[in-house]
């Protein structure tokens, strides 16, 4: 089935704000994670079927510094540090994928950020 796309600003934000002042993101805007370690966004996704699903995030990252979240799916970890690498400009998106195994149905998808730097600039989760 054609991917969904989730927007980071109708997710759940944990030490996050929406704003739309780098040009370039998905629907009204993007999450700017608090920089600090522990700051997250949470999305709801669905899923038809139970199994592996790549999990597509769009980001910015406008310095040199990875900026790498935890994901959990419903509570657990489901990849530890994926890395979210400079993308040379806050105006510039870029996507990172993975894959995890999500229940059928609905589930809790957070990105929680591991470093004091907090996390990238969230813009969108297409599953
Ligand atoms: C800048 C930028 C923000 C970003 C922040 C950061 O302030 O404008 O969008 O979130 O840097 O370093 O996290
Ligand atoms: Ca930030």
């Amino acid at each position: 089935a054609a991917p969904v796309r989730y927007e980071a600003e109708n997710a759940t934000i944990s030490r996050g704000v929406v704003e739309s002042n780098h040009t370039g993101f998905t629907g009204s805007g993007f999450v700017n994670y608090d920089n600090v370690t522990g700051s997250y966004v949470e999305y709801t996704v669905n899923a038809a079927q139970a199994g592996q699903h790549t999990l597509t995030f769009r980001y910015a990252n406008g310095t040199t510094a990875n900026r790498p979240l935890d994901i959990t799916v419903n509570g657990a970890i489901a990849v530890d540090d994926l890395g979210f690498a400079g993308t040379g400009a806050w105006t510039t998106w870029r996507t990172v994928t993975t894959t995890v195994n999500l229940a059928a149905g609905a589930n809790k998808i957070r990105t929680t950020a591991v470093t004091a730097n907090g996390g990238p600039n969230a813009d969108s989760l297409s599953v």
